[in-house]
């Protein structure tokens, strides 16, 4: 593994996108160095190896990025929640807000069991808003919820507080 790569080189800041004030992190060239990519999902494994964890649940489009690998990476499930209408089966949705806008998130209602260890898993966590949906969303099964992994944390926004003592474990924070 490379312990020593910094992961913050390879975050993109783009001021002013997708609106005015926002500065985006873009994760596209770290995604685009594969020792960079490997890292990630190595540093994230390490952290859950021993912790039982049987799925991995992520929020699209990004949290699959890091979810799927992980989830392979684990042994464990990958469960997909997704923006509405986009699943086939019987769902279960939760509305929320965002840094910049609002939406929905849904999970197909058999996806995970009370008997599940699940840990949730986003490329970035800004206001919390979509992790806090995905946090509500795993209650509804009984599930243990073992944790939320972000590749990038804005500790400035305090995503953190709306997390209710949920386990946080974030790669790169910006303060
Ligand atoms: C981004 C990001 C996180 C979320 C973080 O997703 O991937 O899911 O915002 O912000 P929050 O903590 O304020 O909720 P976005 O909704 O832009 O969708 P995308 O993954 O499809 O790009
Ligand atoms: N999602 C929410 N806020 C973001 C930001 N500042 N950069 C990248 N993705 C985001």
């Amino acid at each position: 593994m490379n312990d020593s790569l910094n992961l913050k080189d390879y975050i993109r800041e783009i001021p002013d996108f997708p609106k005015p004030g926002i500065l985006f992190r873009d994760i596209t060239p770290l995604l685009a160095e594969p020792k960079a990519f490997q890292a990630v999902v190595d540093r994230l494994a390490d952290y859950y190896r021993d912790k039982q964890i049987t799925a991995i649940l992520a929020a699209e489009a990004r949290g699959f990025i890091f979810a799927a690998p992980l989830a392979l990476a684990l042994g464990a499930r990958f469960i997909p929640i997704r923006k509405p209408g986009k699943l086939p089966f019987e769902t279960r949705a939760f509305h929320y807000e965002l840094e910049y806008g609002s939406d929905s998130l849904e999970m197909h209602t058999d996806s995970i069991h009370s008997d599940d260890r699940v840990v949730i898993v986003d490329d970035l966590l800004a206001t919390g808003g979509t992790i806090s949906a995905c946090i509500e969303l795993a209650r509804h099964s009984n599930a243990e919820i073992v944790g939320c992994a972000f590749l990038i944390e804005l500790a400035f926004l305090n995503g953190r507080e709306k997390m209710n003592g949920c386990d946080v474990f974030s790669l790169i924070h910006y303060d």
